[in-house]
């Protein structure tokens, strides 16, 4: 192959539902047993810090166990023909697991912690799967939380991922349903004629003018039709 493209995955809950990570808007999703004020806002952790803290400690336990799929594996073996960045929606650790080396989180990581007060990248710290303490501090005497991105806050992370979005020849969105902003605004940083995939096994709606070749499959094998359509297109180039 001639010259590496690079390949941008938007990837979001469906990519990590078949490794049993719950999407959010699907029937039998989280906000269903949740609200997402009291989870997922930052007004929520305002008024109830402890259910919060208690709410992330259960996905980071859950997330100890959790497998990738072919999802993500397959998007970790195509790192072998692509300079591949993935964007990920998601809190999990599954691309990681999977191989992958270039992800962005745009919504925080489950296994960090960060300072209430201070988000900047030089505070944010590592807890792996360790449950947190409601009210925790750090050594420097700061209450810690979640490095969750929550509804009502700043995506600090949006303005690198637009420059990748505007960097890529290929582009696939895999399992968002690209209802949340600024996330699924990220597809308007399409160059013109970039060939985009959308996998996902429920309709998601996009502008037809962006041309997208939507593949309506779970994750686990939309990735590998995807990965045989881009290896019969550019493996020879
Ligand atoms: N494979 C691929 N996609 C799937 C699968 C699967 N096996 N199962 C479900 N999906 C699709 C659904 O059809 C839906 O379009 O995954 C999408 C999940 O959409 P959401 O639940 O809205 O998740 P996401 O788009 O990641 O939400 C964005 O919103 O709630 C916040 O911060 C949270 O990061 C999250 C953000």
């Amino acid at each position: 192959m001639s010259g590496r493209k690079i390949l941008v995955a938007l990837t979001g809950a469906g990519i990590s539902a078949e490794s049993g990570f719950r999407t959010f808007r699907d029937s039998g999703g989280l906000w269903e047993q949740y609200s997402v004020e009291d989870v997922a806002s930052i007004q929520g952790w305002y008024r109830n810090p402890k259910l919060m803290t208690d709410f992330y400690n259960d996905l980071r336990r859950q997330l100890e166990h959790a497998q990738p799929n072919e999802g993500h594996k397959v998007l970790a073996e195509l790192e072998e023909y692509f300079d591949v960045r993935i964007i990920t929606q998601n809190v999990d650790n599954l691309h990681e697991k999977a191989g992958s080396h270039n992800i962005l989180h745009l919504h925080g990581e489950l296994t960090k912690a960060r300072p209430v007060n201070d988000d900047r990248e030089s505070k944010i710290v590592d807890i792996g799967y360790r449950a947190m303490e409601y009210g925790e501090k750090n050594a420097d005497g700061e209450t810690m939380r979640p490095h969750i991105v929550w509804f009502g806050e700043a995506v600090p992370a949006i303005t690198e991922a637009a420059r990748l979005v505007r960097s890529a020849d290929i582009f696939a969105v895999i399992g968002s349903s690209l209802v949340v902003y600024p996330a699924a605004g990220l597809i308007h940083d399409l160059r013109g004629g970039t060939k985009s995939y959308l996998i996902d096994p429920a309709e998601v709606d996009v502008p037809g003018w962006l041309n997208f070749r939507v593949i309506r499959e779970p994750a686990s094998t939309g990735v590998a039709k995807m990965r045989d359509e881009l290896l019969r297109e550019y493996a020879n180039a």
